[in-house]
């Protein structure tokens, strides 16, 4: 196991009922700016309750933030958090809205050009608003960590960032909140979830057994999880249990002391900035290519993952490993989130294009060996033509 040093300071409010909390966790005298999305907690209902739990409190709004956040929205808030002189800001929906809330926070005490937090992926932060959030939709673990990833719509280009200042202070997690989550969603967060717990598992063995024991038992969970909140929509308990996978799979906790991989999710932003795909189903896409191209690199956890996770015990060491990228990629499109780039209208053009954005961004060292380059690139995508 590799050195490290770990400390995860966001307070965690899990369970119904659990927003009436936000009237003691935001503190009392500040000037609140609560921040959404397109408007779906106003149709179900968390809108309400945020705006009761607060009635205390000074609160103004900022609504309209999109999916996979725009760097050309964020700013417009960054300018009323700092015309208001707001003191603390609420984060209320999905990881888009978590995700913008972090780069509000550091652009608004950011002296410079507020691209920078993104080409210099997060280092020249200093400091950043106090933030809290209310959690609607699990899926990519914003609401206990400190990245964020902001697209700038001018130049379709999406960057990530991460600073221990952006944290969040508490994050209220209510499983009640899902239910009203469209299919796609649900699947998308399943995918994402599990994909979270693939970069951080599935490289080569660190003599970490905790935390490869916990990466398994995520992995299981959202295997045996996943696809009864498709098919029991109504059952909270299902709707706990991914929420708090989706949490744990990327809160820091299972990545410490053990190589990480995450070009999947690299090749996948760019396939999300150039055509709008959502998060998760560039990873279904991504992911079974990456494993069958790093099939040599990554041998001995893919056969640990082979039995431990999809109990294959029969037949060689290859067979083995090609039933584990299938049963991989059969998870993904039984959660509804299809894996080739034909099952979203597109061909082999987009794998050029993938490829020439990955060399623009200088991203063509990607994985845990830095040997994922433009040509195993091109390779994993055909694989999922
Ligand atoms: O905008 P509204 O109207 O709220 O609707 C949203 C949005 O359309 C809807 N939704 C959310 N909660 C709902 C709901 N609809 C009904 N009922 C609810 N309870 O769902 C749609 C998608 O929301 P979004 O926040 O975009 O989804 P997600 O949570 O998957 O976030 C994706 C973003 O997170 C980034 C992705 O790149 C993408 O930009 N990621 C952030 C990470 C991090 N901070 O650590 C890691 C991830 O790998 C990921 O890259
Ligand atoms: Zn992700």
């Amino acid at each position: 196991m590799q050195n490290f040093e770990f400390h995860n300071p966001t307070r965690i409010l899990f369970g119904q009922g659990q927003i009436a909390a936000l009237a003691k966790q935001v503190p009392a005298g500040a000037k609140v700016l609560m921040l959404y999305g397109g408007g779906s907690i106003k149709s179900n209902g968390v809108y309400d309750e945020v705006k009761a739990a607060l009635s205390g409190h000074a609160v103004l709004e900022f609504g309209g933030i999109e999916p996979n956040p725009h760097f050309e929205t964020l700013m417009q808030a960054v300018e009323l958090a700092r015309r208001e002189q707001v003191g603390f800001l609420l984060a209320v929906g999905g990881g888009s809205v978590i995700d913008g809330a972090k780069f509000i926070a550091a652009a608004a005490l950011y002296e410079g050009d507020a691209w920078d937090i993104l080409s210099k992926g997060g280092k020249v932060i200093q400091a950043a608003l106090p933030f809290g959030s209310v959690l609607t939709l699990p899926a990519t673990g914003s609401e206990m960590n400190s990245a964020s990833v902001i697209t700038r719509h001018a130049t379709q280009e999406k960057r990530g960032f991460m600073s221990r200042h952006v944290y969040p202070v508490f994050s209220v997690l209510d499983p009640a909140k899902t239910l009203t989550l469209p299919a796609r969603q649900v699947g998308n967060g399943v995918v994402d979830a599990f994909v979270h717990v693939m970069e951080q598992y599935l490289t080569y063995p660190a003599q970490a057994p905790v935390q490869d024991r916990y990466a398994e038992g995520l992995l299981l969970t959202l295997i045996e999880e996943g696809p009864k909140a498709l098919s029991q929509p109504d059952d909270l308990a299902v709707r706990a249990n991914v929420m708090w996978s989706a949490t744990m799979a990327l809160n820091g906790l299972i990545g410490v002391g053990v190589p990480q991989d995450w070009s999947t999710h690299m090749i996948g932003h760019e396939l999300t900035a150039l055509y709008g795909l959502d998060h998760a189903q560039t990873l279904a896409i991504v992911l079974p290519g990456i494993m069958q191209v790093q099939r040599e690199a990554k041998r001995a956890k893919l056969l640990q993952y082979a039995e431990r996770v999809w109990g294959l015990r029969d037949g060689n060491d290859d067979s083995r490993i090609d039933a584990a990228i299938d049963a991989t990629r059969r998870f993904f499109e039984q959660m509804g989130v299809p894996s080739r780039l034909s099952g979203y209208g597109l061909d082999a053009s987009a794998i050029d294009a993938v490829v020439t954005a990955l060399e623009a961004a200088g991203s063509v060292h990607l994985g845990e060996h830095h040997d994922i380059d433009s040509a195993a690139t091109r390779a994993a995508l055909t694989l999922s033509l």
